[in-house]
């Protein structure tokens, strides 16, 4: 059975103080066994958020972004190494924010992707296409093109060290959710075009994820899709209630 992730993606967000309040309630907070929690932080509380969580094996730790290079003159950078280090198991690469604000294209995220893998860090490698695509009905088109050059030269082993988040840009922040349909649609296209790549078994087993706008409210209906394996929840993250009640949504 493919597994299930609830991934928070805090962004630039919580003072030292307020990161620490929000692990004190999640690990308080129940859900399912075969739900994994991941929370992805800022840079800084990667270390931090290792030490209050003590071990616990329920939760696990994302960076937002890490470099392409292993090391070197790139001032303001961190190297997939070294969020590995500060105890990072995942990275979220490829996110809208960052390829809108960062200039981050496709050969760019594939190669953070490699430098993700090559130091034992699983990737959450996001996909999602404007409005203005969406409406023209390129929406399937423009996320397979993305889905092709993040993945290019990642081999059939390799696969199982990632997970994909689909996240359609007109649905992040703006509290407009695909809908079930819509975003089934999609995940459904990702998970065949990876079987066309790697075959059905490897294809059923990569968790893909939906992310825009997830809600404790909406939540069970996204996650009760067929091809949609958790959320990758920005907003409703940042409150420990409201992302254990979507944690338990599945
Ligand atoms: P949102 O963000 O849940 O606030 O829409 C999702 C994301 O950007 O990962």
């Amino acid at each position: 059975m493919r597994r299930k992730i609830a991934a928070g993606n805090w962004k630039m967000n919580t003072s030292k103080h307020e990161a620490e309040s929000l692990i004190r309630e999640l690990l308080q907070g129940t859900w399912g066994d075969e739900v994994e929690m991941i929370v992805a932080v800022p840079f800084t509380h990667l270390a931090w958020v290792g030490e209050w969580l003590g071990g616990d094996a329920r939760i696990a730790v994302a960076a937002q972004n890490c470099h392409h290079m292993s090391h070197g003159a790139y001032t303001g950078e961190v190297s997939a190494s070294m969020v590995v280090e500060a105890g990072a198991k995942y990275v979220i690469l490829g996110h809208s924010e960052r390829r809108e604000y960062f200039d981050e294209s496709d050969d760019l995220v594939n190669s953070k992707i490699r430098a993700a893998l090559d130091n034992g860090l699983r990737a959450i490698f996001c996909l999602g296409e404007p409005l203005e695509i969406r409406q023209a009905d390129g929406h399937v088109e423009y996320v397979l093109n993305q889905l092709e050059r993040g993945l290019r030269g990642i081999s059939l082993e390799e696969m199982d060290q990632l997970v994909i988040a689909y996240e359609p840009i007109w649905a992040i922040g703006t509290g407009v959710t695909a809908s079930p349909d819509q975003a089934e649609e999609m995940h459904e296209a990702i998970r065949s075009r990876c079987t066309r790549w790697w075959g059905a078994r490897k294809a059923a087993a990569i968790p893909i994820l939906y992310g825009g706008s997830v809600k404790a409210s909406n939540a069970h209906e996204l996650f009760g899709q067929r091809n949609i394996d958790g959320g990758l929840i920005g907003g409703a993250s940042l409150d420990a209630k409201d992302f254990l009640e979507i944690a338990k949504s599945f």
